[in-house]
């Protein structure tokens, strides 16, 4: 068991240095899009401040390449103002004179967001000075950003060997959340995995393999398992060094009794006019899973007792092809099974739709939430003290 915030004693009035996720859409005038993964650390940041911790909080935004002012975390703490009026003050350093001025001058119950780790190249790298420098902030050290766990960077992972340290409450709750949703799942069980990159999705899979009842593939790797049953799949992507891989997977499911269903039709581009095949053609590209597709994967949603949802089911970045997507997002929003749902896309079409309050748990990370359903331990939990 993890330290968690509640573990932690004597932090009344301590100086608490709070990684969080706030890895948050923009759009071009710096406006937040998409405030969920603010949201999902206030229970974290009002524990802390309710215990009068001078708390300075940290995170990553965007992929910066050193400084960028269109990945400011400034709006961050705009947001935060709402929730914390007359405490919350941004500093535009992340490491400096100005940081250690504006955190000695903090008097307790204040909280104080820094600027962006990432416009400091020593973040990603893990770099000893930059750790030392963060952990000089601050008594004890709390993770909440269960989004960057994958990662082993300076903030999350470096910052937590120097100090006392605990995980938050959203990492607390995706931990288990994921936890019973393998270890005890309610049955019928059915995985729904989308996206291209085949490659990234195969080992979530071969973990679900066995576990779960049901696997609805869809999205661009569905075409790699197609073509390994030997289906036409046209011009649409493919990786063919993962064909065989593909294969065993779809014995080895059958092996272990977890039906694999792919898509039994198509929406596809043929000369670059949209078509709706149910056999695609040597010169179409499928990009979304038609109607009887749809139909299909909703049947086995409806039945299901427990469902988890990773990845787009089409091109969802095209608007032309979302519909598949966001007919699983309505399945998936309007079935009883205990739903779980992580990744930017399927995340992104629940919130789209407003079917937020249906879904049973939206997960704040992506490519982390993908680690823990290969079964992986994450390094910046990892490195969290036990109880
Ligand atoms: C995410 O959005 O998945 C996390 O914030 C991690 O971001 P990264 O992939 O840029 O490390």
């Amino acid at each position: 068991m993890k330290r968690t915030i509640k573990d932690l004693k004597n932090i009344k009035d301590k100086r608490v240095l709070l990684r969080c996720d706030f890895n948050v859409p923009l759009d071009n005038y710096g406006d937040i899009l998409d405030e969920t993964r603010i949201t999902a650390s206030i229970p974290t940041i009002k524990y802390l401040n309710d215990q009068n911790c001078k708390l300075i909080i940290c995170s990553h935004l965007g992929r910066p390449k050193g400084y960028d002012k269109f990945l400011s975390l400034f709006p961050v703490a705009v947001c935060l103002m709402k929730y914390f009026p007359g405490k919350v003050k941004f500093c535009p350093k992340v490491v400096g004179d100005e940081v250690k001025r504006d955190i000695a001058k903090m008097k307790d119950g204040d909280i104080l967001v820094i600027e962006n780790l990432r416009f400091d190249p020593r973040e990603e790298a893990n770099d000893l000075s930059f750790v030392k420098e963060l952990a000089s902030y601050a008594d004890i050290y709390v993770d909440d950003a269960f989004g960057v766990a994958h990662r082993k960077h300076a903030s999350n992972y470096g910052v937590a060997l120097k100090l006392p340290n605990a995980i938050g409450f959203l990492i607390e709750k995706e931990l288990k959340v994921f936890d019973e949703a393998f270890k005890n799942p309610k049955r019928p069980f059915v995985a729904i995995f989308g996206g291209a990159k085949i490659k990234d999705k195969l080992p979530l899979i071969e973990n679900v393999i066995g576990k779960a009842d049901t696997i609805l593939i869809g999205g661009g790797m569905a075409y790699t398992f197609l073509l390994a049953k030997g289906i036409n799949i046209g011009k649409s992507i493919v990786d063919l060094s993962l064909v065989d891989e593909a294969k065993n997977i779809l014995a080895k499911a059958k092996k272990a009794g977890t039906k694999i269903i792919l898509p039994v039709d198509h929406v596809a581009l043929r000369n670059g006019r949209v078509v709706k095949p149910i056999v695609l053609e040597t010169d179409m590209v499928g990009l979304d899973i038609g109607k009887g597709t749809i139909k299909l994967f909703s049947a086995e949603i409806k039945k299901a007792g427990q469902i988890v949802w990773n990845g787009p089911l089409g091109k969802y970045e095209d608007k032309a092809f979302r519909k598949g997507t966001f007919k699983i997002a309505k399945a998936v929003a309007k079935s009883s099974a205990y739903s779980i749902v992580g990744g930017g896309d399927s995340v992104g079409a629940i919130n789209t739709l407003g079917f937020a309050g249906c879904v049973d748990h939206l997960s704040t990370g992506g490519g982390a939430s993908m680690k823990l359903m290969e079964g992986k331990t994450l390094p910046a939990i990892e490195v969290i003290d036990t109880l």
